[in-house]
């Protein structure tokens, strides 16, 4: 498995995971002309881990031009949840963002009533900041509840890197 920069030809697949069935309780969807965008955004870095022809998960971080040292994971997914694909995915993301000189914090929004996704960034040293109580919407519209999560560089550094 390698983890590299998406292209235009990974947007479908990218797609397809990201509307996985279920999925839609965690996050809203992104337009394909919002996922296309992203692949030219100097802000943006979107990551896909491909096994030989199948993409097996993505990212997306935005603030490397305005986030000011915060670099946000806007969305991870893996299109087989439980297998690791996420993980290798928030290993690179998060080498990728402190690999700026300037980055002194990751950070995130999930769904408070995503558990499984808290525990994995909780077992990457991301730590609960805020509760963001109906701080988000799915995708029919309904408010959800938002847990905010921050991974400090020396945090990162020094027991995560
Ligand atoms: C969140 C996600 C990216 C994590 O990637 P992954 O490849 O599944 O992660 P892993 O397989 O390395 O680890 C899953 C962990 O969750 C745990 N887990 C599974 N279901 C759980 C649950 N309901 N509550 C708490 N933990 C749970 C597993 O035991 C495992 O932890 P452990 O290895 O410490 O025992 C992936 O599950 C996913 O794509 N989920 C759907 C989309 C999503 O929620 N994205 C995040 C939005 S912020």
């Amino acid at each position: 498995m390698i983890i590299r920069a998406a292209t235009d030809a990974d947007v479908d697949d990218i797609m397809k995971i990201e509307r996985t069935p279920g999925f839609e309780q965690f996050f809203g969807w992104f337009s394909e002309g919002e996922h296309r965008a992203h692949l030219i955004d100097p802000d943006c870095r979107v990551l896909v881990l491909v096994d030989g022809d199948v993409i097996e998960g993505f990212a997306i971080l935005r603030g490397f031009v305005s986030g000011e040292g915060s670099i946000r994971l806007n969305r991870l997914a893996a299109r087989k949840p439980g297998g690791g694909s996420g993980q290798q995915l928030l290993d690179h993301a998060k080498a990728l963002a402190f690999a700026e000189p300037t980055t002194h914090r990751l950070w995130l929004r999930v769904a408070e009533t995503n558990s499984r996704a808290r525990h994995v960034y909780e077992r990457n040293g991301f730590v609960l900041e805020t509760r963001l109580p109906a701080g988000g919407k799915s995708t029919s519209g309904q408010p959800v509840d938002i847990a905010l999560y921050g991974l400090l560089r020396e945090v990162w550094q020094f027991e995560f890197a």
